[in-house]
């Protein structure tokens, strides 16, 4: 939430930051601005509500003198409406230092009130602006823009990222990252600064990731990393394993559809490497090896949004597998509730952006509790992996579009590799299952493919659908939380209020819904299934029908039994029951997606939220 970005060095800051700031927008669009210092040494700022393409039409309208130092914000509002004046860059030190930030200073109201007694006035309703005062002063002081950062964040509390520039300190960024995301990119006689390294990867693949509680000061020839209190720290450098273009849109109509498409891929290459002779490898969670797994006696899985309903789908399959009682938890709910962990407790998170406060503050919660900590993450060297004793990263490649898809899919899969190791080392499954698993598995991209050919007419479905004003989805089993996946990306995407509900619990009260015309989409179940849900969901349908629904299934090719009851049938490739929720969640991606488009909105960026949630 909000996106970051920094540059120093002997090109464009302007543009540099703005190819930034238009890979960072999904992190928040609510305004967009920039900081300069130009070649004279005089630091110009321009800002706008809106998405970065306002921004854009006041540089061309008033053109900002371009330097080779810089710093650019995209938001997401917290403190303060959405308007120009409470836009980033904030200013100090009367107007000489520019300051952007993301996060939230929970004790800027004191803060505040400390400045206005010294005498100083603000421009916004912005915590951010008493850290650019506060810095501007101690600049004021010391004239040295780390110190006077490393003063002010010994103040602050909260989360944040903040990046600051002053014009008497040309070529030199200075940032400071608590609890909210940071990451250098290093360059060749220039260096940058961003909130992920999609922020540069155009410009570099080198990245160094910075600690929490540190302060980094970027020169065009220099990177200097040091703790809160001064000490210099040794950081790892890392190559960005995707390059621009994975992050492009490549001909797509939006970064939804390009990524809708990606599913196969991101299921296979979470796959790859993982499976070897009917088996599953996962050498990355050396230290929780073989005897900490074999002696957890419950796993809880912490995750916000789609993540969560992964963890969900996950729960059946690790518990069927592995034996092992699995809770799924949204992360706030567990971080407050006093919940009862030990070290046979495995924690397991899920986060594509691996920067979610609230889950970020569970993993930490539960680490410090005593419980052992996994996660499940799709951004290398994001903060939630380096809090987690382990990481199985998923590789479905950057997702830009702010409504989860790809990663979701990428979410099961690791799930179910975890699943599938767990019961290897405690015995749980033979190897004939398991091999019989992994080749379901390994079948998955095909079918998804296969899924996204018959999913093309979806598009009409949606068209007839622009006036409804609710959908209901209901699933069972492993269906359930597909209902509810379906549910939350059509209210995410098409803002149409839309419920997810277990097929069972119809009949306590659901159903009084149900009047004529109501759009209820059925997640229908294998009518092979050895556990005989298909029948009880078929008569599900049929309930509703009577009441007169109109019924859109989701049912394997073949299956007769539904034909009769339902309005439309979208068929998916056949597939053992665990492994049916990668094909049914396809159709509902599409037809949300579709149905936004049909209503003319914004698929890739949805009001009011942003990709990454960095506060609590
Ligand atoms: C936001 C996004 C959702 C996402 C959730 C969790 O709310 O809009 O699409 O599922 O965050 O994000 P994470 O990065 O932790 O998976």
């Amino acid at each position: 939430m909000c996106g970051i970005v920094g540059y120093v060095g002997p090109n464009s800051s302007l543009d540099v930051l703005l190819a930034g700031l238009s890979r960072l927008e999904y992190r928040g669009y609510d305004s967009a601005g920039v900081a300069v210092i130009d070649d004279a040494g005089h630091i110009g700022t321009r800002k706008r509500a809106g998405k970065l393409k306002e921004l854009l039409g006041e540089l061309e309208e008033t053109p900002l003198n371009d330097g080779k130092t810089g710093i650019g914000h995209t938001r997401w509002a917290t403190h303060g409406g959405p308007n120009d004046s409470n836009a980033h860059p904030h200013l100090g030190d009367n107007g000489k230092l520019a300051l952007i930030h993301n996060g939230i200073i929970e004790n800027f109201s004191e803060l505040k009130q400390e400045m206005l007694d010294a005498g100083e006035s603000f421009t916004s309703e912005t915590d951010t602006e008493v850290a650019a005062i506060m810095v501007g002063r101690e600049y004021r002081a010391t004239g040295d823009l780390t110190e006077s950062m490393r003063r002010v964040v010994a103040r602050l509390e909260g989360a944040f990222t903040l990046l600051i520039v002053h014009e008497d300190s040309p070529g030199v960024v200075v940032g400071a990252r608590r609890n909210s995301p940071l990451v250098i990119g290093l360059g060749d006689g220039e260096n940058f600064l961003g909130s992920d390294v999609a922020a540069f990867v155009g410009f570099t693949r080198r990245a160094m990731e910075i600690g929490q509680d540190q302060i980094v000061t970027i020169r065009p020839d220099s990177v200097l990393v040091t703790d809160f209190d001064g000490a210099a720290v040794q950081n790892t450098e890392y190559e960005v394993a995707w390059d621009a273009s994975a992050a492009e849109k490549g001909g797509w109509a939006s970064f939804m559809a390009k990524e809708i498409s990606e599913e196969p891929e991101a299921v296979a290459n979470t796959l790859r490497g993982r499976i070897h002779d009917g088996a599953v490898t996962l050498p990355e969670l050396a230290v929780l090896d073989d005897v900490v797994l074999a002696g957890i006696n419950r796993v809880i899985v912490i995750a916000c949004g789609t993540a969560a309903y992964a963890g969900a789908v996950g729960k059946y399959a690790i518990e069927k597998w592995a034996r092992v009682p699995v809770e799924v938890e949204l992360s706030h709910e567990f971080r407050y509730r006093d919940p009862i962990l030990d070290e046979r407790t495995l924690v397991v998170s899920i986060s594509q952006s691996g920067e979610t406060m609230d889950t970020l503050m569970a993993v930490k919660y539960a680490k410090a509790s005593g419980a052992r900590v996994l996660s499940i993450c799709n951004t290398q060297g994001s903060t939630i992996p380096r809090e987690s004793e382990a990481v199985i990263y998923t590789h479905a490649g950057p997702e830009v579009a702010v409504a989860s898809t790809k990663a979701f899919v990428a979410q099961i899969t690791a799930l179910y590799l975890l699943g599938l190791h767990l019961a290897q080392v405690r015995g749980t499954l033979s190897a004939e299952a398991i091999a019989e698993n992994v080749e379901e598995l390994r079948a998955v991209p095909e079918k998804i493919t296969e899924v996204l050919e018959v999913s093309k007419s979806i598009g009409q479905l949606a068209h007839w659908m622009t006036d409804t004003q609710s959908v209901l989805f209901l699933g069972r089993h492993v269906g359930y939380p597909i209902a509810m996946e379906g549910a939350l990306k059509l209210k995410e995407l098409a803002y149409i209020h839309a419920e997810g509900f277990a097929a069972g619990e119809l009949k306590h009260g659901p159903i009084a819904l149900i009047e004529p015309g109501q759009i209820v989409f059925v997640v229908v179940p294998s009518p092979r299934d050895p556990s005989s849900l298909h029948p009880k969901v078929v008569s599900n349908i049929q309930e509703i029908r009577a009441r007169g629904a109109r019924v859109i299934a989701i049912a394997e090719q073949g299956d007769a039994a539904v034909l009769p009851f339902a309005d439309e049938v979208i068929p998916i490739p056949l597939a053992g029951s665990f492994f049916e929720p990668f094909l049914a969640v396809v159709p509902l991606h599409i037809f949300s997606m579709e149905l936004a488009m049909a209503k003319g909105l914004d698929v890739d960026q949805p009001r009011n939220l942003a990709k990454s949630v960095t506060v609590e």
